[in-house]
């Protein structure tokens, strides 16, 4: 079946309304995808793509097996698609144009509908004019719970990402062809939720859930606190069940785009006192991304009080049967243009997997990388061939990493797993989650000049 037969007939067909085909009955407020203009540094950057004219997009939140509605509607005159990143949800609620919907046009609404099985820290973002939209503002935190409450007195969620602006505080180009064939381009100005260097009150003594969500288009953070007794309690999304070490300054945490960690904090007993998420940029001294302020009378609580977190419901591949493939991530040498429809091109290739630049989004014929069958267990090696470094997601599925040519790798579910220079990693995942899900670079420029596939589960 072609691609296009197929999402005529399904999915697209079903979700995708145009204004006024409502029909639909639903207290789920539209998610509406919009123009926004917000005071980034000193002055108000126009411009920007958000959920709201002057605000960055919300939490978004929903419980574990508890079915959500998400309806999007494009305001903007550009094409976009919503994706859910690291929720196994079904194929055809994915948000990947042309591989799991058609692009939703302006004035559009695509009536997303899930059921999320995990519980932890996620984050959504388009996967159509991805470039443009991400790199103006619309990458958002999404919040599952865990069926019963876990015990903590607050919560605070850090979205990190940069922005890359001009003199007059406006939007400089998102990429430059230089940076897209490097380690991508950089923003110059480093955020957490939209401001420099927020400060939030928490009970001082109390317990603080701290979801810190890297979603920046190419930047991949340093990350320690500094000033309280705090732990490791997940990491991309889900629960920790080993002991991870506590980052230091001397030993940050590379959480790379797409990535999150949750930290358990103890915060200060004393009024007044601070606890610093603290990032190493290149070039800078250690700069505080956020703050937690500890307020009011001392809770005396202990991070001793907390239960481990109670594990996802994710399949453990069984490594005897396991099927190997593997993929080269690297340069190359064919260059040429993606076509992506309606979903924007930043106009060349740079990159590919196992040599083959990706077509582009709306090339039609374009084979998976791999077929998986249902229920399996597969090793994927993946290897990095280029000096810089790769953070590779993949869609609807999670995998734990076995072993590194580099380093010692704790075995942590996760979707996205950080490629360093020259390494070669093997993961290993059961194909549990039926559908063709896309396998890419989360540098944004990596992922738009070729470093993008798909991989079929039957
Ligand atoms: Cu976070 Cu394919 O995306
Ligand atoms: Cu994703
Ligand atoms: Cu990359």
């Amino acid at each position: 079946m072609k691609r296009r037969e197929f999402l005529l007939g399904s999915s697209a067909a079903a979700g995708a309304i145009g204004l006024g085909g409502f029909g639909l009955a639903s207290a789920a407020p539209e998610l509406v995808i919009q123009s926004a203009s917000f005071a980034l540094r000193d002055q108000v950057t126009t411009g920007m793509v958000s959920l709201s004219p002057d605000a960055p997009p919300p939490v978004l939140r929903g419980r574990q097996g508890e079915a959500m509605r998400l309806p999007v509607r494009n305001s903007t005159l550009d094409y976009t698609a919503m994706h859910w990143h690291g929720l196994r949800i079904r194929n055809a609620m994915d948000g990947v144009p042309y591989l799991t919907q058609m692009p939703v046009g302006p004035n559009e609404l695509f009536d997303y509908e899930f059921t999320p099985p995990d519980a932890g820290t996620y984050w959504y973002h388009p996967h159509c004019m991805t470039m443009e939209q991400m790199a103006h503002g619309l990458t958002g935190v999404m919040v599952i719970s865990e069926a019963e409450d876990p015990g903590f007195d607050s919560e605070q969620v850090i979205n990190l990402r940069d922005f890359r602006l001009d003199e007059e505080d406006q939007f400089l180009p998102a990429y430059t062809q230089r940076g897209a064939a490097r380690a991508g381009t950089f923003g110059n100005l480093q955020t957490a939720n939209w401001l420099d260097t927020p400060v939030y009150d928490h009970i001082s003594g109390g317990l603080v859930r701290l979801r810190v969500v890297n979603t920046d288009t190419t930047r991949i953070y340093r990350l320690h606190l500094e000033g309280a007794e705090a732990r490791i309690i997940a990491w991309d999304g889900h629960p920790v069940d080993v002991e991870v070490p506590l980052p230091n300054a001397e030993d940050p945490l590379l959480v790379g785009p797409g990535q999150r960690v949750d930290f358990a904090v103890a915060m200060p007993s004393g009024e007044g006192q601070m606890v610093d998420l603290v990032a190493k940029l290149p070039g800078q001294p250690h700069r505080p991304m956020a703050r937690l302020r500890a307020v009011g009378a001392d809770v005396a609580r202990d991070l001793r009080e907390l239960k481990q977190l109670p594990p996802n419901p994710v399949a453990r591949p069984d490594l005897a049967t396991a099927e190997l493939h593997e993929f080269v991530f690297g340069w190359t040498p064919e260059g040429g243009e993606p076509n992506n429809g309606f979903c924007g091109s930043l106009g060349y290739n740079f990159w590919s997997i196992n040599r083959t630049p990706w077509a582009g989004d709306a090339t039609e014929g374009v084979g998976p990388l791999a077929v998986l069958e249902m229920g399996n267990s597969y090793v994927l090696r993946l290897r990095n061939e280029s000096p810089n470094l790769h953070p590779i997601h993949l869609h609807g599925l999670v995998f734990t990493p076995l072993k590194s040519n580099l380093r010692k790798l704790p075995p942590l579910l996760t979707d996205t797993m950080l490629l360093l220079k020259d390494e070669v990693v093997e993961i290993a995942l059961v194909a549990d989650n039926p559908g063709d899900w896309a396998f890419h670079c989360h540098v944004i420029e990596h992922q738009k000049t070729g470093l993008t596939g798909y991989i079929r589960v039957v």
